[in-house]
């Protein structure tokens, strides 16, 4: 029995190099014993054996192995060493088998990266600040900001690189029962594990924050059971304004109803109206969209141009809005910006019939010249006040990915104003976790000046089509 001894809880390198060696001497999984640190785990204990020679044999695994491997090590699991090496040793004999979703430890494993995913979403949305100022001489009385975070997998030192970048100007520590972390503007630095009571409890702009998150409460958006499971309630005792939220919830009816009163027009569909069944609740969704009045797009338009495809699809496609064409059949991308998708969407092997395609915004935009409606690009208002829908339609099909073509539907989705450029072909996360990739629209392309470009445009297109589709386990559902 190989003993290998790990030297920390997300110690991903180390069982990295063991688990090559291993491998590369053919050693089954059922012969090594994996555990954090050098005490004997278990009765199987006794001294760890050294790693067998190197035999220099070559080890090749697909790199979606390793990304896998990466997030999955650092799930909780006591079991998580072991699964992944039995899973090495399975996929270097069989590279295929990365593609069988069905093998069971596949799936476990693949099971266990997503949740790791959440998790360190979940850390990036829910992780609070609190204010302390330390004493001392006048150059060390700056403001430090302390958080307490009670992490479910092994992802505080995989998370540290973001609470970097994002608060590099501050001097902050993060506090876990895993371990600390200490930004001091500089260097990172790290630290034993803390305890809540080290934590500081509110401070004033906790207050400010707590005034500002319930102005902007909007409780004709409340999803209770989406609520709590994107935000669960053991995060809102380290969150400010979550403090709130109970009260918030009681108060929402009433709210509610005064808005709707204050707003006639506005249709008064929320989620928990909607049917189970999500064909059925896109239906109804439709049927109220058609008699959307949130904004003043409703009038000139002929009509409203929901999303069209299955309610099982894995992957939503979100477009800006409806063009001419659109705008009279009442269908999304069956213009010409539609006829250039259906081709990348040909070249890239995607049938579209079963993919989800919609738009930001639900009504055509334009200005009249003449005989002609020429496409105006909707304002920042406009889109928030359509993004209900897109909302709404994204809580039904709940899709594994999400295609965001373009500046409009990106704000949709992250309600942030955030350019494609040089980040098409990249995936971001939406802050419910879905992955979403960003890709250009295809209208981009048909403006683009020359012959070259238009037709390099297009291949740069249909691969970002093409590998976010790559990405996902079972790319599209039957
Ligand atoms: N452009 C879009 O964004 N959507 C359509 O439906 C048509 C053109």
């Amino acid at each position: 029995m190989h003993r290998i001894c790990l030297d920390a809880f997300d110690d991903v390198e180390g069982w990295r190099t063991h688990a090559r060696r291993l491998a590369q001497a053919g050693v089954p999984p059922e012969a090594v014993l994996w555990q954090v640190g050098d005490a004997p785990g278990d009765l199987f204990g006794g001294e760890p054996q050294a790693l067998p020679p190197a035999t220099g044999r070559p080890l090749t695994v697909p790199k979606p192995f390793i990304t896998l491997a990466e997030q999955a090590l650092l799930h909780s699991d006591p079991q998580r060493f072991a699964l992944l090496y039995a899973l090495l040793v399975k996929i270097a004999a069989n590279p295929a088998l990365l593609g069988d979703h069905a093998d069971p430890l596949l799936r476990r494993v693949e099971s266990m990266a997503s949740t790791v995913r959440r998790d360190i979403h979940k850390m990036h949305a829910f992780l609070r600040f609190r204010e302390v100022q330390e004493g001392g001489v006048e150059e060390e009385r700056r403001p430090r900001f302390i958080a307490w975070y009670e992490p479910e997998h092994y992802i505080l030192r995989a998370n540290a690189s973001f609470f970097v970048d994002r608060f590099a100007a501050m001097r902050w520590s993060i506090l876990t029962p895993q371990g600390t972390l200490h930004w001091d503007g500089e260097t990172l630095t790290e630290g034993p594990p803390a305890r809540r009571e080290e934590a500081p409890k509110g401070d004033p702009v906790e207050a400010a924050w707590q005034t500002y998150y319930s102005a902007i409460f909007n409780p004709a958006r409340l999803m209770t059971g989406a609520m709590l499971k994107e935000m669960p309630r053991k995060y809102w005792k380290n969150m400010p304004e979550t403090a709130l939220v109970p009260g918030m919830i009681a108060d929402a009816r009433r709210r509610e109803l005064a808005m709707v009163a204050q707003a006639p027009q506005a249709p008064r569909i929320t989620r928990h109206t909607l049917p189970q069944d999500p064909a059925a609740a896109l239906r109804l969704l439709r049927e109220e969209a058609a008699g959307c009045r949130r904004c003043g797009l409703c009038g000139p338009a002929t009509q409203t141009v929901f999303g069209e495809g299955p309610a099982d699809a894995g992957i939503m496609v979100v477009g800006e809005q409806p063009g001419d064409q659109e705008d009279r059949a009442g269908r999304p991308f069956i213009g010409p910006a539609g006829a250039l998708f259906d081709r990348a969407l040909a070249q890239a092997g995607v049938p579209r019939d079963r993919l989800y395609v919609t738009n930001a915004v639900k009504h055509f935009k334009f200005e009249q010249r003449g005989k002609q409606r020429l496409h105006a690009r909707p304002n920042v208002g406009e889109i928030d006040a359509c993004r209900w829908w897109l909302d709404q339609e994204r809580a039904i099909l709940r899709p594994r990915l999400v295609i965001a073509m373009g500046k409009t539907a990106l704000r949709a989705l992250t309600g942030q104003n955030l350019s494609i450029g040089r980040e098409a072909g990249q995936e971001i996360m939406l802050a419910d976790g879905t992955p979403c990739r960003l890709t250009v629209h295809p209208s981009h392309l048909l403006r683009l000046p020359s012959q070259a470009e238009a037709e390099q445009g297009f291949e740069r297109y249909v691969a970002d089509l093409r590998g976010g589709l790559a990405g996902l386990e079972e790319p599209l559902r039957s």
